[in-house]
């Protein structure tokens, strides 16, 4: 990489080392934890919100919480360009999942002002309300209410552990319900979004490439099951009379993985991560058990397909075991295919500027998902660690941050300067 010298290694390093000062979870080995609308994630928004004003940027927010941090164009009436991603956390995660979006693009707008040059569309770095999907258990809040998927309504259903609901936080924190209605987006309204993000995968680190463009963002469903079966004495039960919850949720757990597996696809990835036992205790058959699971596929049939077989396997199982079974989803997203024209302007860039590459999947969420349903989106990935993450060994090099977001730079002034729509 050599025209592009502008971007700032110490800036990208003290803003993401100033986000992760908001910590729920500060203990050694424990990670970042930072929910949505909690102290620490508050407090991340407003250093960021801080730093955005000391660059010059216009600070503004949206009626969920969605930050833009706004470097006016010559021409502001023409669509704006965005970038951007997420500022809160899994439990236990990294620093780099999100952030780095953040930060390459509040970097990259800085560098474009003090450049002196400015570009006609106004370019604004974009802070996502709640990408995670830890708290409320629905993700993309903030990206999927500008699509129109999440109505106050839906905000009014959501709750946390506490039962606290969405809606009532937002109104605690002073967003007005009447300015809800605002954040929906239609087309035209963005002219681009390009998010950079950690790849969250190996690829990169083991072929040693600098770059992934992503071209299509997987489809990713995420549901909860109930049983009820009946809640009895460990000792005094015999086995053959046992409505035992858990012993179903093992055999339906193991039979997601196996239906997985049996495509054959790489794609196709189920997990099950959250698991709520009632009431937990060694010696008593719970009669009350509840899982989730996660299910991604870059093929929508195939998705459903397996989703069909592990519902089939689930429906029989509980049957024979005398136990009743409820479901609901979460949240269903499509696949969201990238704007050819912004991955050609990627890879021109990545060309021009010898920054090594590669074309690929996302089979992680993202934002853009979400705002690929309004507006053309394309994605930068860069290498992470072993590709963990959602853990806090998750780990990228502040240098391959840089040549993303060098490649972010060339790539936001050059769409900021199309003219047409
Ligand atoms: C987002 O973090 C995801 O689970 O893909
Ligand atoms: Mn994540
Ligand atoms: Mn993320």
């Amino acid at each position: 990489m050599k025209r592009i010298e502008g971007i700032s290694i110490e800036n990208i390093k003290e803003w993401l080392e100033g986000i992760d000062k908001f910590n729920a979870t500060p203990e050694q080995g424990a990670g970042t934890t930072r929910l949505v609308f909690s102290p620490e994630e508050i407090g991340a928004r407003d250093y960021m919100k801080s730093v955005m004003r000391e660059i010059g940027l216009t600070v503004e927010e949206d009626g969920i919480g969605n930050i833009f941090g706004s470097l006016e164009g010559t021409k502001p009436e023409l669509a704006p360009v965005w970038s951007g991603s997420h500022i809160d956390t899994v439990l236990h995660a990294g620093m780099f999942d999100g952030m780095t979006g953040i930060v390459a693009a509040v970097e990259a707008l800085r560098a474009i002002k003090d450049s002196g040059e400015r570009p006609q569309r106004t370019l604004k770095a974009v802070i996502f309300t709640s990408e995670e999907p830890t708290r409320f258990k629905n993700g993309c809040l903030g990206s999927r209410a500008m699509a129109g998927e999440l109505t106050y309504e839906d905000c009014e259903r959501l709750t946390d552990d506490q039962g606290i609901t969405l809606a009532k936080q937002m109104e605690m924190l002073g967003y007005r319900k009447e300015d809800f209605s605002k954040v929906c987006k239609k087309q035209g309204d963005v002219h681009a979004m390009v998010e950079l993000h950690i790849e969250q995968s190996e690829k990169l680190e083991q072929k040693n490439l600098q770059v992934g463009i992503v071209k299509a963002i997987t489809a990713y469903r995420t549901m909860m099951f109930h049983l009820k079966g009946k809640q009895d004495h460990a000792g005094g039960t015999m086995m053959s009379i046992r409505r035992d919850t858990v012993c179903a949720m093992a055999e339906i757990i193991s039979a997601a993985e196996r239906l997985a597996k049996e495509t054959g696809r790489y794609e196709t990835v189920a997990t099950v991560g959250k698991i709520d036992v009632y009431p937990n205790a060694t010696n008593i058959i719970s009669g009350d058990t509840s899982f989730s699971l996660d299910l991604r596929e870059d093929d929508r049939e195939v998705q459903m397909q397996v989703l069909g077989k592990i519902l089939d396997f689930a429906k029989k199982v509980t049957k024979e075991r005398g136990i009743q079974m409820s479901y609901e989803t979460f949240y269903d997203d499509l696949p969201a295919i990238a704007s050819p024209h912004i991955l050609s302007v990627i890879e021109d860039v990545c060309e021009k500027e010898n920054v090594t590459y590669q074309y690929m999947r996302s089979g992680a969420g993202h934002d853009s998902q979400l705002v690929s349903r309004f507006a053309p989106y394309a994605m930068i990935f860069i290498p992470c660690r072993e590709g963990i993450s959602h853990n806090p060994a998750e780990h990228a090099k502040y240098e391959d941050i840089v040549t993303g977001t060098k490649v972010l730079y060339e790539t936001l002034r050059q769409l900021a300067n199309e003219e047409v729509e």
